[in-house]
């Protein structure tokens, strides 16, 4: 595995593979990393020639600096990891080789940045699809790997490639899980043993509520939701919103869309997670 820290030495080697001919698989990330980047890594390594990580705390993204200032670092550890699971090449950058100038550009998603973390954390998506559109432009990938996860995420990301109509393909991966049922991400090593537990309760209800359908309307299980999370000890839901997967506006019926997904951002004591469940 090569790890790479500036631009111009990555576009030097990549150039060389597409004149190869080889196929290029970018996943983007900020390190300090899980089971659930291996998972996107993994996928990324079987479907291209080449599998690009970047591992990247992007400022931009953060709309609090205690946030970022906590968010985890843990660089020798992801590089043995990206090592292990068969990594063509770490682009680790500085903010200064993203940034060298700061980035004014203004992103316009029709609506889908306004909604859920568009409202809680503003400029999240505008930061994440700064530094998205210029991992893109710098690896110009054939495939992206992105977690569901992070679901309105992807959605802004699938958009803004369609918006921009750039040539790569977004692959969404499933969430891993613990086996509690606790999505993996990398805020969860700042949860004690407790907290983990307590955190799985966010999986638990929401799985629950998925089998009320027939009962309860959309707005009826929003707010049941909501009290059981809150009622969990040291979880605290700042917002849990039912809505359509392709426009995220809430639905008031279940037969407003085909496609509806739940969407739920707790406070774990001083820990933010963010998780997502199907119902259709
Ligand atoms: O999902 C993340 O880890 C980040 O938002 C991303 C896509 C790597 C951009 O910084």
């Amino acid at each position: 595995m090569k790890v790479i820290q500036t631009v111009k030495e990555l576009q030097t080697l990549l150039r060389q593979y597409r004149q190869a001919e080889k196929n290029i698989g970018l996943v983007p990330t900020m390190g300090a990393l899980h089971e659930g980047h291996a998972t996107l890594v993994k996928r990324c390594v079987s479907e291209n020639d080449i599998c690009v990580v970047s591992v990247f705390v992007n400022p931009t993204q953060f709309n609090n600096s205690d946030d970022l200032k906590l968010y985890p670092r843990t660089p020798e550890k992801d590089y043995d990891l990206l090592e292990s699971i068969g990594t063509h090449i770490a682009f680790t950058p500085t903010v200064e080789e993203i940034y060298p100038e700061p980035d004014t550009r203004i992103f316009d998603f029709g609506g889908l940045d306004k909604v859920m973390e568009g409202t809680f954390r503003p400029g999240h998506f505008n930061g994440v699809a700064q530094v998205v559109s210029k991992l893109f432009d710098f690896v110009k990938p054939d495939k992206a790997y992105f977690g569901e996860k992070d679901f309105q995420q992807l959605s802004i990301i699938k958009k803004m490639v369609k918006q921009m109509k750039l040539p790569v393909e977004i692959v969404a991966v499933p969430t891993v899980r613990e086996s509690s049922g606790l999505a993996m991400s990398s805020r969860n090593q700042r949860l004690s043993e407790q907290q983990r537990e307590y955190a799985a309760g966010i999986h638990r209800i929401m799985r629950e509520s998925t089998l009320m359908m027939a009962e309860k309307t959309p707005d009826e299980l929003t707010r049941l939701v909501t009290e059981w999370v809150n009622n969990v000890p040291e979880l605290r839901v700042e917002y849990f919103r039912i809505v359509d997967g392709d426009s995220l506006q809430q639905i008031s019926s279940w037969y407003d869309s085909g496609n509806i997904v739940g969407a739920i951002a707790v406070y774990c004591g001083e820990v933010r997670l963010i998780d997502n469940i199907r119902y259709r």
